[in-house]
């Protein structure tokens, strides 16, 4: 994938791989399902779902079971994620999932898409400005 600092590639393909993930989310108690797909600057794809837990706090976003899971996997750089949810502005992650991206992922591209086909693609650093992160320890 080609992509230039300021230009966001096309990434409705990635966006297949999380709407395809999210069939897998388990989500009794908001009945909220997220798909996500990561993409490694390789160009092989990672995906996720949210899962939830009875106590609600334990519950893991569709995101960070992707970037869990690639870097369990050895995966190292990362190009981008696609996340899909069924809701009425496309969803972007949760503030949670903004910090453990950019401290596994760096400044990716995050695509945001919801059923209906309405997307979104922003640099992860527009979304998290100003990120805590090891330079600081
Ligand atoms: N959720 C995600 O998986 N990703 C997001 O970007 C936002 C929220 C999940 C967590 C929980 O299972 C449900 O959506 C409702 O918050």
């Amino acid at each position: 994938m080609k992509t230039t600092k300021n230009e966001a590639p096309p990434l409705s393909g990635l966006s297949d791989y999380a709407r395809d993930a999210r069939k897998g989310a388990l989500a009794p108690f908001s009945n909220f399902k997220v798909g996500a797909a990561l993409l490694t600057v390789d160009g092989e794809i990672i995906t996720g779902c949210n899962v939830e837990s009875a106590t609600y706090g334990l519950t893991l976003c569709a995101e960070r079971i992707a970037v869990f899971k690639a870097v369990s996997e050895g995966f190292k750089k990362f190009a981008a994620i696609a996340v899909v949810a069924d809701s009425h502005v496309v969803t972007p992650p949760c503030g949670a999932c903004r910090q453990v991206l950019w401290e596994l992922c760096g400044d990716i591209w995050v695509h945001t898409a919801d059923l209906k086909g309405h997307k979104k693609t922003v640099r992860l650093s527009k979304l998290l400005p100003e990120p805590f992160d090891k330079r600081f320890l």
